[in-house]
């Protein structure tokens, strides 16, 4: 088993040597690469991702990123590491579980799949001045990317024995982008007898159903934007940020990636929480290495560590603290 190793900006140096020594331990071949991209990268180097990284990842065919900082201001010839990796290894589908777990959920019974669409939608990246005053951005839904996302809806539906595949979207206002990404997912997924399961909701509905009855969702499927913002908003669910994973997944490529940024604000004090990083190295064992027992036994390690921490603030458990009450438990 082969692993591009990412740490990128920020705490993505402190969370990500831990979730490969978790990876280690579970696959006792598996060889690392280490690769560079991020905006410490970008400065070094003038590229975000260097050619190089992209190698690397194409070679290894699996990948764990840590973070990556962005200036707040249009710099020239920079782009967002990962949109780039993204685009460029075509990684259509990002996938971010929602659950509740011990101690640290603020509810319990909650356990979501959310698949967002990674390539297209409003963040394709073209936008221009109309004229002065005028700012214009441009959103693409495409059949193809739209099929090729369904088809892994259907493959997590079935992986999960999915009881509902909910689709949130705008339909009612955005009748061609969000009508072909609907009707797209609906036609895949009855061509493998999912009809019955999906369901619909506009995202603003959605949006509220989250926080009102997140329990009621199993498989969410939706575009971009809206994805990026209703798994950031049901990921409070998991406890927050520290604990949510996302898997960035190809045909042949996956790229695993803790849903927080570098956090320049508690970098180097060792108080950064691994966990979402040993979380998304557990969906790359699960979904693209097809090893989900070992996927489980990370998960368990995890629970089996927040029980015994239990009631203790979490806030005083430290970088190391949690890496090795996870670790010795695999
Ligand atoms: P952030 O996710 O880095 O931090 C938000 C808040 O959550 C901060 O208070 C931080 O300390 C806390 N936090 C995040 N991860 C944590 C962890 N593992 N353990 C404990 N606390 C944690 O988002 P922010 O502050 O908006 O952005 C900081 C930088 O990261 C920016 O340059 C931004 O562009 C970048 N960013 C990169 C992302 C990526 O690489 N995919 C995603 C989000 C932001
Ligand atoms: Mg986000």
């Amino acid at each position: 088993m082969q692993l591009c190793v990412i740490p990128g900006d920020g705490i993505g140096h402190e969370v990500i040597p831990v979730a490969v020594s978790a990876l280690r331990r579970l696959l006792p071949g598996l060889q690392t690469h280490a690769a560079d991209a991020g905006w410490e990268c970008f400065q070094r180097s003038g590229s975000s991702v260097p050619e190089a990284t992209l190698e690397s990842l194409r070679a290894s065919g699996a990948g764990l990123f840590g973070a990556v900082s962005s200036p707040a201001r249009k710099v020239a010839g920079y782009r967002s590491a990962i949109l780039t990796l993204r685009q460029q290894l075509g990684l259509n589908c990002n996938l971010r579980p929602v659950r509740s777990w011990p101690v640290i959920s603020p509810r319990s019974g909650i356990d979501m799949l959310i698949l967002r669409e990674n390539s297209e939608g409003l963040y394709v990246g073209r936008e221009h001045m109309e004229s002065e005053g005028i700012a214009i951005a441009e959103r693409q839904i495409s059949r193809v990317a739209c099929e090729q996302f369904a088809a892994r809806i259907v493959e997590v539906a079935e992986q999960r024995s999915a009881h509902r595949v909910t689709l949130a979207h705008k339909a009612n206002v955005l009748l061609l982008t969000c009508g072909l990404f609907r009707d797209t997912c609906r036609q895949v997924l009855a061509a493998h007898g999912w009809e019955a399961q999906v369901d619909e909701r506009l995202v603003d509905v959605a949006a509220l159903q989250l926080v009102e009855s997140p329990e009621s969702f199993d498989v969410l499927a939706t575009t971009n934007l809206f994805g990026d913002i209703l798994s950031d908003l049901a990921c409070y669910w998991s406890g927050g940020l520290g604990m949510a994973p996302s898997l960035n997944w190809g045909q042949s490529i996956a790229l695993a990636e803790p849903v927080h940024g570098s956090a320049p604000d508690i970098v180097g004090t060792g108080r950064a929480n691994p966990i979402a990083a040993l979380l998304s190295a557990a969906l790359l064992l699960r979904y693209h290495w097809q090893q989900p027992e070992l996927a489980a036994r990370l998960d368990a390690a995890v629970e089996g560590f927040l029980v015994e921490a239990g009631a203790v603030d979490f806030a005083d458990r430290t970088t190391e603290i949690i890496a090795d009450g996870v670790i010795s438990r695999l």
